[in-house]
C-alpha cells in the first residue's frame, strides 16, 4: 500500500485554475521531485499537502486513512488539522526560522508545544522533554550543526539556516518530508551542504517530496519525477525516463529551457 495517496487534487484562486485534476502516490522511503516552470502549482500542491490551501476536490490518504476528502463539507475540527498536519513537513525557500530563538530552541519548540496540549504526570514530562532534548542535539548532529546550537538564526549563513529548518522539520517525526525549492535562495557555494543532508535523508529511507530547480539533483536523488505544467502532472516517471527520454513536447522543451540555463 502506497504512504501517500492524492486523488483528483483541483484548487482555484477566483477565476484562476491553479491545479487541474492531481493523482499520485508515493511509496514509504522513495523521493519524488517535482518539478515545472513557474507558474505550473508546484507550490499550490505542496501547500495543499500541508494543510495551508485547502483543495476545492479531492482526497488524500496517508496508510490508508483517508485524511483529506473535499467532498465531506462537515466543518473538521482545528485540532484535526493540526493533527493531519503532522504527517507532512514542510521546509520553504525562505527557511523562516524563529528569529527570536536559539538553533536548538527552533527545533525543540514545536515538539515541547506538542508536549504542553498531552495530559501527563510530572515525572512523565521531565522524561519527555528530556526525550526532546536529546532528539534536538541528535538532529543537529545529522545536519552538523552540534557547534550553533546556542547561535540565533541572524548568527548563521544561509546554507547553516535551511539545514536547522530541515532538523526542526524533522523534530515533529513527519511520514513525508517536503521541500520547496530548498536551495534557490542560497548561493551557489552553500546549495552543495544542503542538498548532502538531502541525500543523506535518502539514504536514511525518509520518505520525501521535493519541489526543486536542481535538475542534476533530482535526476541523481529521484526515484519518481513528476513534471507539472499548467496545473496538470503532464508527465511522470523514473528520472531516467523523464530527463533521458521524455515522450510530452512540453517536457522536452522545458528540460531544453532548463539546460540552456546553465
Ligand atoms: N494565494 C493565492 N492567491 C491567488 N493566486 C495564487 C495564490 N497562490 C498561488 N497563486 C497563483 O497560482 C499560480 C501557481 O502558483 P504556484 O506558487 O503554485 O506556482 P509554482 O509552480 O510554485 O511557481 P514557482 O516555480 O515560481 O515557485 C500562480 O499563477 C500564482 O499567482
Ligand atoms: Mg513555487
Amino acid at each position: 500500500m502506497a504512504l501517500l495517496e492524492v486523488k483528483n487534487f483541483t484548487k482555484s484562486f477566483g477565476k484562476l485554475e491553479v491545479l487541474k485534476g492531481i493523482d499520485f502516490s508515493l511509496e514509504k522511503g522513495k523521493v519524488l521531485s517535482i518539478i515545472g516552470s513557474s507558474g505550473s502549482g508546484k507550490t499550490t500542491l505542496l501547500r495543499c499537502l500541508n494543510f495551508l490551501e485547502t483543495p476545492d476536490t479531492g482526497t488524500m490518504s496517508v496508510n490508508g486513512n483517508i485524511i483529506f476528502d473535499a467532498s465531506n463539507k462537515k466543518r473538521v475540527s482545528e485540532e484535526a488539522i493540526r493533527k493531519n498536519r503532522l504527517h507532512f513537513g514542510l521546509v520553504f525557500q525562505q527557511f523562516n526560522l524563529f528569529p527570536q530563538y536559539t538553533v536548538l530552541e527552533n527545533i525543540t519548540l514545536a515538539p515541547k508545544l506538542r508536549l504542553g496540549e498531552e495530559k501527563l504526570s510530572k515525572e512523565d514530562k521531565k522524561l519527555r522533554i528530556d526525550r526532546i532534548n536529546t532528539d534536538a542535539w541528535d538532529l543537529l548532529k545529522r545536519v552538523g550543526l552540534t557547534d550553533k546550537a546556542d547561535y540565533y538564526p541572524c548568527q548563521l549563513s544561509g546554507g547553516q539556516q535551511q539545514r536547522v529548518a530541515i532538523a526542526r522539520a524533522l523534530a515533529l517525526t513527519p511520514d513525508v518530508l517536503c521541500f520547496d525549492e530548498p536551495t534557490s535562495a542560497l548561493d551557489p557555494e552553500l546549495t552543495g551542504e544542503v542538498l548532502s543532508v538531502i541525500r543523506d535523508l535518502k539514504s536514511a529511507d525518509s520518505t520525501m517530496i521535493i519541489v526543486t530547480h536542481e535538475m542534476d539533483f533530482a535526476k541523481h536523488v529521484s526515484d519518481e519525477i513528476i513534471f507539472m505544467a499548467n496545473g496538470v502532472i503532464e508527465e511522470q516517471g523514473t528520472p531516467e525516463q523523464i530527463f533521458d527520454n521524455p515522450s510530452s513536447e512540453l517536457t522536452k522543451a522545458f528540460l531544453n529551457k532548463s539546460l540552456e540555463s546553465f
